[in-house]
């Protein structure tokens, strides 16, 4: 059993990329001792008479929803910076899974924990918005609150979601590309150089990139990226869509006149952009759309070490919780579910 084990008591200093902008330390608000309790479906809600959280999409949601998610976003960020529920410390939890901040144990504690670009990508970020939803539900005092997905996919969601935009929303950021507001059409290949295309052309390189990301990696190694065990160095592969329009897209909403792009385009700051949440929706979404694309489409949903697997979250009673890979394979049974059957998938039937 190679299965990594990590502690995340032990929370080292962030790496920071060259000319970061801020400096910071992406550990969690260290308690004086230190307890943890195993996820449990029973005391989170599951199989009883809980409804269903709906995440639609961001294009399709009306005026009343936009405006519960800005004030859940709005009661994340007034919460004491010290909180871990707090939007701030939220973004701190992403940063400290990519920066460095968790180590492998012995014997490899020089090898240094990212969820990035290996088969942890899709299970990381799906616990890590399960616990984010769940906060803002219980800010809000509505169960049944999800967060929407950004369906860059659709043709209909290749921009940035307008109510993003305005300075006085709390969904609004400011250190992002200037260039790449709505109704700028997203460039789900956006290697650092523009585009220069009509939009009738971007539409299609978008498309024809989804189908290569999502139709084409038809192995569990070309989607999921690959496996990371104990001892394995970091960074072992990236996964297809890991790499576009995640990256990507990450990318292109970054600020371009910052040194990495900050904030969506570098992991130490990525989350501190409410964007993330609806992008990671929609990523989270396309991990389940992938596995119903054809026979034998399978995950690691047989290997041990993935399954055993373990991270760490703060939930909505602010209560630190261990959770295994193996419990995040059924969305349902955590509780929610995706508003997307009358949603066009253009890149389905994309011929190359
Ligand atoms: Cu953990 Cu979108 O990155």
């Amino acid at each position: 059993n190679r299965t990594i084990y990590m502690d995340a008591s032990k929370c080292f200093p962030t790496d920071l990329p060259s000319h970061a902008i801020t400096g910071n330390n992406c550990c969690p608000p260290m308690q004086s001792s230190y307890k943890f309790k195993e996820f449990d479906f029973q005391d989170y809600g599951a199989s009883s008479n809980f409804p269903l959280r709906v995440r639609k999409p961001c294009h399709l949601i009306d005026q009343e929803f936009i405006a519960k998610f800005e004030r859940g976003i709005a009661l994340m960020k007034a919460l004491p910076r010290d909180d871990p529920r707090s939007f701030y410390q939220q973004s701190k939890v992403h940063c400290a899974y990519c920066n460095g901040a968790y180590h492998q144990q012995y014997p490899f504690e020089n090898l240094k924990i990212d969820i990035h670009r290996s088969w942890f990508f899709f299970p990381f970020h799906r616990w890590y918005l399960y616990f984010f939803e769940r906060i803002l539900c219980d800010l809000l005092g509505d169960p049944t609150f999800a967060i929407p997905f950004w369906s860059w996919d659709n043709i209909d969601g290749m921009q940035i979601p307008s109510y993003f935009t305005y300075p006085n929303s709390s969904l609004y950021h400011k250190l992002r590309d200037n260039n790449h507001m709505p109704p700028s059409i997203v460039d789900i290949q956006f290697y650092g150089d523009e585009h220069l295309v009509s939009p009738q052309k971007q539409i299609s390189i978008n498309i024809a990139s989804m189908y290569k990301n999502m139709v084409l990696a038809s192995t569990k190694e070309l989607f999921m990226g690959s496996p990371l065990r104990h001892g394995d160095k970091t960074h072992p592969g990236i996964g297809s869509v890991e790499c576009a329009p995640h990256n990507t897209l990450h990318t292109w909403v970054g600020a371009a006149d910052t040194p990495n792009r900050e904030d969506m385009g570098t992991f130490y700051t990525a989350a501190r952009d409410p964007t993330f949440f609806p992008h990671h929706s929609n990523i989270d979404r396309m991990w389940g759309i992938w596995k119903k694309l054809g026979q034998g489409r399978r995950d690691y949903s047989d290997d041990e070490d993935w399954l055993d697997s373990h991270f760490f979250f703060y939930d909505e009673k602010a209560t630190l919780v261990r959770v295994k890979v193996r419990d995040c394979l059924d969305i349902k049974k955590l509780g929610y579910v995706y508003q997307d059957q009358d949603l066009d998938r253009p890149w389905l039937n994309f011929q190359p």
